[in-house]
């Protein structure tokens, strides 16, 4: 049989590709409108180099740290996605291989597999929320990630429901039925290892968001979630400061770009923002995370723990993100190409590729850890990065 063991996510992905119906393979790649900031999420590690060292190195060096009070053993954390037919384990996979790894595991609201379930197999668990149903919808929610064991909450801010991608957004149907099921056989047909994988299972791809259910109810299917988002009022810096104050431990507001922003999240009283774009999904044209991360890192990086997420492919882009201000990382589509690849032995699989590349990063720019790096470990061309709202 032939090695599955990948030594790039780049090995990943094109391994994810073959895989995967073309469908589901277009809906992780994603990037909305013209993708000019999805690509840009990726071009912008490019244009960074590292400045090493080649003697007096560090024979070991350390990883771990801590985020929003979990103790992890090194600075990358899972990000949320709400994927529904990558692989028939899902999140529960992914879950198994961060808690394998050491790793916190960021669980969409949208994911096809419920917090419980989740909850169960990996103790580091971080609920991610939309502003999404009335406040008792949302305390319900609340109470139930807490019910579950989740550690912390994630507030997902950054969405404007763009809906238009040049390239062509792939079908999703409603729900799995007869019809869409005859529409899909082609598809499905033309990756038989990504469809058996779903037969032995005895299921196929459900698309409903278990975690989106009123107790008592059948679970929503994805476009049911995505309606209730979409016609809740959107919320004031006061609504998400009353959010924050119904959840007793750490709370993430993910998607900051702007200084300004950064510090109405440090006013009302967050443990962590990301600065994110939300992998180039959202707002187009809306600059790389890695370009606006030292400006907010700068202004509230004292003040409250400042991550990263956005075109993290490779253990040398986690240390870029350090050096330039971020406290960790969270990943997106890398471990999703894991996952895809190989099911959990593929998430465990990127995140000991990234665990190589930041410790291999780190030994050649002389340092024995995560915190003694600084800005002057990268060099950057004139005119990098962006200062928002400052
Ligand atoms: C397929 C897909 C689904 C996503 N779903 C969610 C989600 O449900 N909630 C959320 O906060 N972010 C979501 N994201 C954004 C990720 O959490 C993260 O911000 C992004 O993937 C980081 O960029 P990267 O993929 O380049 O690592 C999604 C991203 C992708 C690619």
């Amino acid at each position: 049989m032939a090695n599955k063991w990948f030594e790039t996510v780049a090995v990943a992905q094109r391994r994810a590709e073959k895989r995967l119906p073309k469908s589901v393979y277009g809906a992780l790649i994603a990037g909305s409108e013209k993708g000019l900031s999805s690509r840009d999420n990726l071009e912008s590690f490019d244009q960074l180099g590292l400045s090493p060292h080649i003697a007096g190195l560090a024979r070991e060096r350390s990883l771990a740290t801590t985020v929003m009070g979990q103790a992890i053993s090194m600075p990358v954390l899972i990000s949320p996605t709400g994927v529904q037919a990558v692989h028939p384990q899902g999140e529960v996979a992914v879950a198994r291989a961060a808690a394998n790894r050491g790793v916190a595991m960021g669980l969409s609201s949208f994911a096809s597999k419920s917090i419980e379930e989740v909850c169960e197999v990996n103790k580091q668990v971080l609920f991610q929320m939309y502003w999404s149903g009335d406040r008792d919808t949302m305390i319900q929610r609340l109470a139930r990630a807490k019910a579950a064991g989740v550690k912390g909450i994630i507030l997902t801010l950054d969405w404007s429901f763009a809906n238009g991608r040049d390239w062509g957004s792939p079908w999703i149907p409603e729900k799995i039925d007869l019809k869409s099921a005859l529409k899909l056989t082609p598809e499905a047909l033309s990756r038989p290892r990504w469809f058996l994988g779903f037969l032995r299972t005895g299921h196929i791809p459900s698309l409903t968001t278990p975690n989106m259910a009123v107790p008592g109810t059948k679970p929503p299917t994805f476009f049911g979630a995505y309606y209730e988002w979409m016609q809740s009022p959107l919320p004031t810096w006061d609504e998400v400061a009353w959010l924050r104050a119904q959840w007793e431990g750490p709370f993430m507001v993910k998607g900051v770009g702007r200084i300004d922003d950064a510090k109405r999240v440090v006013d009302l009283g967050a443990t962590a923002l990301s600065v994110s774009n939300h992998g180039g999904n959202n707002l187009d044209g809306t600059p790389a995370p890695i370009r606006m991360l030292p400006g907010i890192a700068d202004a509230v990086g004292d003040q409250i723990e400042v991550l990263l997420d956005g075109g993290v492919r490779r253990g040398s882009d986690v240390v870029k993100a350090l050096a330039l201000g971020a406290r960790a990382v969270m990943i997106g589509r890398a471990y999703l190409w894991g996952l895809a690849a190989n099911g959990q032995a593929g998430v465990e699989n990127v995140l000991d590729v990234l665990r190589g590349g930041i410790d291999s990063t780190l030994l050649g720019l002389g340092k024995s850890g995560i915190t003694e790096l600084d800005r002057g470990d990268v060099v950057a061309p004139p005119d990098f990065y962006r200062s928002l709202g400052g």
